[in-house]
């Protein structure tokens, strides 16, 4: 593609600037992620920069910069965040910490939308996403106040005779409601509408396919059975004829119920040639007593090699004739710190170091690797994958790994005090708890392991609830997930601390209880309704030796962020009885957290 028909996105680290860049190409114009150290050469021949957010202060030592001739350039800019306030900063403005960090929804009042091209379209007044703690005090000379939220004077800028736009909101994320307008708008600005589609990309993905694999060599897919092996199969089986890929299915034993036989049956229908591997005890002997989330992600990871690895040898396969494939995505290649700023938010099992020694010497393959969940469902439904496919819920490569906590954390009863008092403002029947065990989140781009809090179940309103728990992780930096016990207007006294351990037994017992969810996600209808619902063990539950499940639903686009999903309350009654009857299972939580703070999986 020719470079004046792109947009550049400046990685300036967080997790924002991919989000950026494939909100951009789903509104029809093509992207690719720079670094702020790329030479301004580099920048010349495009059609429009942003610059994304990212953790940092601008006024940090060692905070990323780039270099301020990149506004000189004659190319519209786009500012987001982070970008915003560099590039405020370089044209002589001034940015300071706001002493007040906001993270969450905000309102932002626009003056005159049907001014400028930048602001054609939104309304006076828009909902935003806000996620910062620095903010520009003073704007350089030429700008423009385009917009502003109460706590921020700022909130949109810009320079219209150059072209240069500064926003402290994310545009990208959904909770913005009319990001995508104020993007398009941009994209307009740069004149490069229509310039990217699933479509150019199978034309061109096809041909790079094609190159990379010469014509005596064979793909050897890792299979997992959820969307994005799938269609990577489809993909290279289209590139190079059916007869050279051939597909690897591991057992790890962190499957679902009675996942192995149904893929094993459904891949067969789809003209798959299957290996199916049991190495559950393997998998199970390895992670006795681990309870730490990379680690355990590290040795799962690590297994998934030795795995391939024998089987390519008792398939007798001759290691210079195959190549490994695999269906890695764009997120995970981001939330790994596979960019250059991106704080390491986690480690994905398909790049532990192993792998990536294999994808630094050629011999790995990925050919979704430039996409996000909704162009892999659009490209696998143009390569004929029946919607029950398309439509799965994403599924962790590490399956129920993550899925089963093993950490302990004392709790500390003065802030269960503390918060507690705290939430009476919202009503006078809250009761609150805290879990003897960390939970996970990304506060501010960082990953953080802090409390998960417990509410008792004193109102049916969801929108409070909602309020509740953004006001309590905003307020209490200790705090990262809020979830809520259904049906019981009394908490227990105290969680007691079980160990739990990732074995046949545990995993059997966590696989019966998703089991249960997911039928009464297909028997209601609800299934499409929801992005993601991991089902979640914990180690704790009223008496000893008792855990519990957490039901965490969410509706996301890319998984970047995320909100719970506002269950109908029958239909989580009707699970929350059908879990509890399962044997050792203690209580069933509802996690009320969206992402930010906390994250999707629980691990
Ligand atoms: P989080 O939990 O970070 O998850 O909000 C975002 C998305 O990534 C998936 N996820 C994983 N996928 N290996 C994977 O292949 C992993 O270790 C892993 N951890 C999280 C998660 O299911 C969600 O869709």
């Amino acid at each position: 593609m020719e470079s004046d028909k792109k947009i550049a996105v400046v990685d300036f680290g967080g997790q924002y600037a991919h989000l950026i860049a494939s909100r951009v190409r789903r509104l029809g114009a093509y992207t690719e992620i720079l670094s702020n150290e790329d030479s301004i050469e580099q920048f010349k021949n495009y059609a429009g920069i942003i610059f994304s957010g990212g953790p940092s202060s601008v006024y940090e030592k060692d905070s990323p910069k780039i270099d301020p001739e990149i506004l000189n350039l004659g190319i519209p800019v786009l500012g987001i965040c982070y970008g915003h306030q560099l590039s405020t900063l370089l044209m002589g403005g001034k940015v300071e910490n706001s002493g007040n960090a906001e993270y969450g929804p905000a309102n932002i009042e626009i003056k005159n939308p049907k001014k400028y091209e930048i602001s054609r379209g939104l309304s006076n007044l828009e909902k935003v996403w806000m996620s910062h703690g620095d903010e520009v005090r003073k704007l350089p000379e030429g700008f423009e106040v385009y917009g502003s939220s109460d706590s921020c004077e700022f909130a949109f800028v810009g320079d219209d005779k150059r072209k240069i736009y500064g926003i402290q909101f994310h545009p990208e994320v959904t909770h913005t409601t009319h990001g995508n307008i104020l993007l398009s708008n941009f994209i307009r600005i740069c004149s490069v509408e229509h310039s990217w589609s699933v479509d150019q990309f199978i034309e061109r993905e096809i041909k790079i396919i094609q190159e990379h694999v010469s014509p005596e060599r064979k793909v050897f897919l890792l299979v997992s059975g959820g969307v994005d092996s799938t269609v990577a199969y489809l993909l290279l089986a289209k590139a190079l004829g059916a007869d050279r890929v051939r597909g690897l299915l591991v057992d790890t034993g962190f499957m679902r119920k009675n996942e192995v036989t149904d893929l094993k049956l459904n891949l067969k229908k789809l003209g798959f040639d299957l290996t199916v591997r049991d190495e559950s005890e393997a998998f199970y002997n390895a992670l006795v007593g681990k309870v730490d989330p990379e680690e355990k992600r590290m040795i799962v990871g690590n297994l998934f090699l030795d795995a391939q690895a024998r089987a390519v040898s008792e398939l007798n396969l001759n290691p210079k004739e195959w190549l490994l494939g695999q269906g890695t995505i764009y997120p995970d290649t981001i939330e790994s710190g596979g960019t250059k700023h991106s704080h390491k938010i986690k480690t994905h099992h398909n790049r532990v170091p192993a792998i990536q020694a294999l994808i630094e010497s050629g011999e790995i393959i990925e050919p979704l690797r430039d996409l996000y969940k909704d162009e892999v469902r659009e490209l696998g439904t143009k390569l004929g994958l029946p919607s029950e496919w398309t439509e799965r819920h994403p599924f962790p490569g590490p399956g129920l790994v993550v899925r089963m906590i093993a950490t302990k954390k004392d709790i500390e009863a003065n802030l269960e005090n503390e918060i507690q008092s705290y939430l009476q403002k919202f009503n006078s029947k809250i009761q609150t708890r805290l879990l003897p065990f960390p939970s996970v989140g990304v506060q501010g781009d960082q990953r953080t392991y802090a409390n998960c809090l417990v509410l008792n179940d004193f109102t049916e309103d969801w929108e409070l609830l909602d309020k509740i728990a953004t006001d309590a992780t905003n307020k209490f930096r200790s705090i990262n997930r809020v979830v809520f016990l259904p049906g019981e207007i009394n908490l227990p006294v105290k969680y007691l601390f079980t160990e739990l351990h990732l074995n046949r037994e545990l995993s059997d017992l966590l696989r019966e209880a998703d089991s249960t969810v997911f039928s009464i996600l297909h028997n209601r209808n609800i299934h499409n309704e929801i992005w993601q619902m991991p089902v979640v063990m914990v180690p704790c539950g009223r008496e000893v030796d008792q855990f519990s499940i957490v039901l965490r639903p969410v509706e996301s686009n890319e998984a970047m962020t995320a909100n719970f999903y506002r269950m109908d309350r029958a239909v989580l009654n009707k699970m929350k009885h059908s879990i509890r009857s399962i044997s050792g299972i203690s209580d069933v939580f509802f996690d009320l957290t969206n992402k930010p703070p906390g994250t999707i999986e629980w691990e």
